[in-house]
Order: C-alpha cells, then structure tokens, then sequence
C-alpha cells in the first residue's frame, strides 16, 4: 500500500485488535457454510448497503462502529460472492449526498475507505479479486485517491470477481458525466448530436466493460434506488431485505440469489406463453 495512507503502527495494533473482535461477533457463519445456490446466479449483483447507524445504535455503540463492522461485512459478502460465482459486486459505499452528514462521520468514511484495503489486501489478493472504483475520485482526500489508484492498478491482472466500491458517486452525476463527454466529442464533430444512442451513452459512463446489473439488493427496510445505477439498473430485478448491513451474511445472499432465481425477467416483452393470445398494449416490466 502507498506510504503516505499506514497509520501509526500503535494505531494500527489496536484498530486491528478491534477488527479482529468485529470478525468474531459478525462471523455468523462462513461463505462455506453455506450451500451453493442451484440454478442460473446472477452475473452482477449490486448492493446498496444501508443499516449501519441502525445496527450500532442498537448495540449503543456510535455510528462509526457500524460502518466498521460493515467493512468487515463487505469483505465476508464479496468472499460470499465469488464463491457463489458472482463475476461483478457493485457496493454503494459514499454517495455524493453523503457529505452532507456530520464531518467527523465523514472523516471516519474516508478513514474506514483507507484502512479497508490495509486491512484485507492481502486476502483480496489471495481471492483474486480485482478492485474498481466510480465516482467523482478528484474531489476526495489524498491519501483516499492514492489508495484508491493503487488498489486499481495492483488488481487489475487478477481474473477473479470484480469488486467495484462506488464512492463520491451519484447516479445523476455519472449521467452528466456522460452527457459532458458526448458533448465534447459532439463539438469535435466525431459524432453527429442527432444521431447519438443508448449505447454511446452507455459507453461515456464510469464502467463501460461492466454488464448492467441483474439484481440489486438494498438493506434494512428501505426500498429506493438513492440515485444509485440509474442508468443501468433500468432493467434490475431489485431485492429489498429488513436485515441491515452489517447483518447480511453469505446466507442472508442465497436467500437473495434465490429470489432473483424464482423471478420472470422479461425485459419488457411478454412471457413467451402470454405472446400468442395478449391484445396490443404500452407497459415495460
Ligand atoms: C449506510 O448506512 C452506510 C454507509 C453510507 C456507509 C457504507 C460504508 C461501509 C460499508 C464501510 C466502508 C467500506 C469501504 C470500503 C469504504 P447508514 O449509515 O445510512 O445506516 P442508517 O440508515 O442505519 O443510519
């Protein structure tokens, strides 16, 4: 990892003594406890990870307690994951609405972005998983953008799941990002603004080799999209469970897999046996 993101080597004993601790009373069970789903998984599940205030104030415990127990959380479901054969996991981990929290959550966000990869290169590494990031990186602390630049660039042979943390990200925001480029090559005259598709958009946005999300997944209760993916989740089967983050274990993702798996994913046309006998009519599903 890049120098200037280590802590303290006295901080950092004790962070990963309480991390250690965190890994006992959340290893509820292991990714191989778990039985492999039966039937087609999906290629890329995205997740818009909610409940960690609500899962530490049930404990007293301060907010940034949960949001650490959730980056243990993210690390157990991204093992979880592969194992279930999962190609992409999207995480919604800081969105651009984020900032607007008190600043010293803020700064534990930032923190808990650094120490993630402290704390689980090495096992990533072994997992062969490769690290991405989206969103707005310029506008995030130093040591956040070296981290974030040399995870990136030390992954990216690895042929494993693709782990992709969306931070500083906000799905209207990859939009304009998108429209911005358009425009320019539209200025340059390398297209015609007249002429401009779906997937020209689709190829300005921030992971373009990425396939659209099959299943999103959002926990504790809430059941929007907070500008997440709005552009590739259009056609998502989407999955909302009451069991907030740092609660989700491998088990709590088979049952998520398995309802995506009793889904009818229609992409808008009929069911093939209902093609033959419906009357013509508008509707997408
Ligand atoms: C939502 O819960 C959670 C977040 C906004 C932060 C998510 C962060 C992590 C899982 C850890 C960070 C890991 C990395 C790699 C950056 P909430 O705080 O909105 O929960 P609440 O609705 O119960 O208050």
């Amino acid at each position: 990892m890049p120098k200037t993101t280590s802590p303290p080597p006295a901080a950092a004993g004790f962070k990963l003594r309480l991390q250690g601790l965190l890994d006992r009373l959340l290893r509820s069970d292991s990714a191989d406890s778990v039985p492999l789903a039966a039937g087609q998984v999906p290629r890329h599940i995205a997740i818009i990870i909610d409940g960690n205030g609500r899962w530490a104030k049930e404990r007293r415990l301060p907010r940034q307690a949960g949001h650490r127990a959730g980056a243990t959380r993210l690390h157990d479901i991204t093992a979880a994951a592969a194992r279930q054969g999962v190609r992409y996991l999207t995480v919604y981990a800081f969105s651009t609405e984020n900032w607007s929290r008190p600043s010293d959550e803020v700064g534990a966000l930032m923190k808990l972005f650094v120490e993630f990869f402290h704390l689980y290169d090495e096992r990533l590494r072994e997992a062969d998983v490769r690290l991405r990031f989206m969103g707005d990186r310029d506008a995030l602390p130093a040591d956040v953008q070296d981290t974030w630049a040399y995870a990136e660039a030390e992954s990216r042979e690895r042929q494993g799941l693709q782990l992709i943390i969306a931070f500083n990200y906000g799905g209207r925001q990859e939009l304009v990002h998108a429209a911005r480029r358009l425009a320019q090559e539209a200025a340059s005259g390398r297209i015609d603004p007249g002429k401009i598709t779906e997937e020209d958009i689709a190829r300005n946005l921030y992971m373009p080799d990425v396939p659209d999300p099959d299943l999103v997944i959002r926990t504790s209760g809430e059941k929007r999209l907070s500008n997440f993916l709005i552009w590739e989740a259009a056609y998502a089967e989407f999955y909302a469970t009451p069991v907030l983050w740092p609660d989700f274990d491998a088990a709590a993702l088979l049952a998520a897999i398995q309802a995506y798996q009793q889904r009818d994913r229609r992409f808008g046309a009929l069911a093939p046996d209902a093609a033959t006998s419906a009357a013509p009519g508008a509707g997408g599903s």
